[in-house]
């Protein structure tokens, strides 16, 4: 796949797997993910489909509906990537945690309800919930931040919701923060993102090691 990798200057730090929207390449979520850890590796992927000359994580039938044999062929294709870049690069494979907006968001959130310890945690902005499925694996010590746009026009409230059941039901430790914005990233959400990735993951981090 297409992709960046920007190695970290602390090697205790995870790797933040950088996952853009819809319409956007690798180069996107870059700043973000300096903005969140300036020390940690930074895996920025490019989405291998494109609609109408715009590239996306998976198929899509309408806005909002997914191609979820797509999605689910995909989701297996991004985390066999990951799995071969944490040999190119050297990192380490469990402790990776995906950052996505929107699209990257939503492929994200398939990766958790797929793949068994496929993330150590993920931050998804403006995620939906990608596809109904009991069958998600264990998720128990999984952390999440979803970040939402309270008049959202592509992502209704109630599929911010049911994500986040989804994963709570399956043991992830999910926080939810709601802001007065639609579907764009916000400066104020980026501030929130960054203090939770500090109280949340950078601690755990240091706690574990
Ligand atoms: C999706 O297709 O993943 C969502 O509708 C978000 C987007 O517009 O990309």
């Amino acid at each position: 796949m297409i992709h960046k990798f920007i190695k970290g200057t602390n090697p205790n730090k995870p790797t933040l797997l950088l996952l853009h929207g819809t319409g956007g390449d690798e180069n996107d979520l870059l700043p973000i993910g300096k903005m969140i850890d300036q020390e940690a590796n930074l895996l920025s992927v490019r989405g291998e489909v494109i609609e109408n000359g715009m590239p996306r994580f998976f198929r899509r039938l309408s806005p909002g509906v997914f191609d979820e044999q797509d999605l689910m062929y995909r989701t297996s294709q991004l985390h066999d990537f990951v799995d071969q870049a944490s040999k190119t690069y050297d990192f380490d494979r469990s402790d990776v945690i995906a950052v996505g907006y929107s699209n990257g968001a939503n492929i994200a959130a398939n990766m958790l309800m797929q793949i068994p310890y496929s993330l150590r945690g993920a931050i998804l902005m403006h995620p939906m919930l990608p596809r109904k499925d009991d069958q998600i694996p264990e998720l128990k010590n999984t952390t999440v931040l979803i970040t939402a746009g309270n008049n959202d026009p592509i992502v209704p409230l109630e599929s911010t919701q049911a994500l986040k059941q989804a994963l709570n039901k399956h043991g992830a430790n999910v926080s939810l923060s709601w802001f007065k914005f639609g579907h764009k990233l916000s400066s104020e959400e980026i501030q929130v993102i960054i203090k939770w990735y500090q109280q949340s993951l950078v601690h755990q981090t240091k706690h574990l090691n």
